[in-house]
């Protein structure tokens, strides 16, 4: 039997021309071949999400018609929309989507994933964000704009205000550059789901699942958190040398695969001297003082920043409240979710890996059951 190797470290479990992350030279290729430090200054969420749905970038009608189907797929059906109501307003936000998300998915019968619903899950995700932010705040949802594109719908959704373009461009930033990751945990989630011939709304009930998680998608979260307790750049480094003596992990460093520094976290870093001139100063610092701690600790592994700790300030600059972070890399990620499970499909066989026995042999322990 094969070896046994924690958190399936190593072990190669799909073959995928979505995306590459190549954790020793830090570079993050999306499907083409593409590097996201190539596709951010020039393209938008929807060109990159058509890219890793189809395999190549859309020409001026293609996006246009993107854009429209998009467009006309935020609105939510009857039934996500009466569960989305029923839910308390305080309810965790990555809870509303989880489940909306699945009442959204609603069928007669199980179908088979297709782009048309892998394009019309991806045009919902603002909607239901923006919804549970609004009445978390104790406000209405209002209805999507057909005109906006989708960073720029997503904080309409949240603000009912049209936002300015610096900030929908942050946003878009953002998302473009969370949109795929190689066999991360929830993508995998969604892959084993697939796997079994599930419909594809269940996949992404699953990867959402995956990414609630503080060691995924909820650091940026905990960065955010982390910033917020140590106050200012003066307070950094006493605050990370007393976290470490209690061994805690610092939120926003540290990866599986990376052994550099992240390639997304480095343009996020860029646009966070803008986008949050304050908050800025406070994360350059604690992230100098962090890199420090964690090299003296452990030399031989090199713990770098990753893309939650810049993800968190940019986002902050953005005016996303934290709450909503986790919430964001999903908006962002289900365009790869949809597209590695309409990948699998090509190839369809059951994910299922064998365990090593650990408990008793049999005849071992007496049959006991209580009495009746
Ligand atoms: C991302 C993460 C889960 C990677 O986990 P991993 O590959 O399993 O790494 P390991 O758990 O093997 O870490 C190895 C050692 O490096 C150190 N280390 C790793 N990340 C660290 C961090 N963020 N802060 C402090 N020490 C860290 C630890 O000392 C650990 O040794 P330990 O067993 O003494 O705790 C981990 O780095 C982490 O928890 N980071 C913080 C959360 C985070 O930012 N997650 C987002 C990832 S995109």
């Amino acid at each position: 039997m094969a070896e046994f190797s924690p958190g399936l470290e190593g072990v190669v479990a799909a073959e995928t021309a979505v995306s590459e992350v190549d954790g020793a030279n830090g570079r993050l290729i999306y499907r083409g071949g593409y590097l996201i430090e190539d596709l951010v200054p020039v393209a938008t969420y929807e060109e990159v999400a058509y890219l890793l749905w189809h395999g190549d970038l859309p020409n001026e009608k293609e996006l246009e018609a993107l854009r429209k189907q998009m467009a006309g797929a935020r609105r939510l059906n009857p039934s996500a929309r009466g569960t989305l109501m029923a839910m308390d307003a305080q309810t965790d936000p990555m809870d509303v989507l989880r489940t909306v998300v699945s009442a959204q998915g609603v069928a007669k019968s199980l179908t088979k994933p297709t782009l048309d619903e892998a394009i019309a899950l991806t045009a919902i995700f603002p909607t239901i964000v923006g919804a549970a932010w609004r009445r978390r705040q104790g406000k209405e949802p209002v209805e999507p704009r057909d005109d906006l594109g989708h960073a720029a719908n997503l904080l309409w959704m949240m603000e009912g205000k049209e936002p300015d373009t610096e900030r929908a461009r942050w946003v878009d930033t953002y998302l473009v550059l969370l949109a795929d990751h190689g066999l991360n945990a929830s993508t995998f989630a969604a892959r084993v789901v697939a796997s079994t011939g599930s419909d594809l709304a269940s996949c992404v009930v699953g990867a959402i699942a995956a990414l609630k998680g503080p060691a995924h998608g909820g650091a940026t979260f905990a960065a955010r958190s982390m910033l917020d307790k140590i106050g200012s750049a003066q307070n950094a480094e006493q605050w990370l040398a007393d976290a470490h003596a209690r061994h805690e992990r610092f939120s926003g460093f540290g990866h599986r695969v990376y052994r550099t520094y992240d390639p997304r976290a480095k343009i996020l870093r860029e646009m966070a001297e803008t986008a949050a001139p304050d908050l800025y100063k406070t994360a350059a610092r604690t992230e100098e003082v962090a890199l420090k701690i964690l090299h003296e600790a452990h030399p031989e592994r090199p713990n770098a920043t990753n893309v939650d700790f810049w993800a968190s300030v940019v986002l902050s600059g953005a005016g996303i409240p934290k709450e909503l972070f986790t919430t964001l890399f999903a908006t962002s990620r289900v365009s790869g979710w949809t597209a590695h499970v309409l990948e699998s499909l090509a190839d369809l066989r059951i994910i299922r890996p064998a365990s090593r026995w650990i408990g008793p042999q049999p005849g071992k322990k007496p049959l006991q059951l209580a009495k009746r």
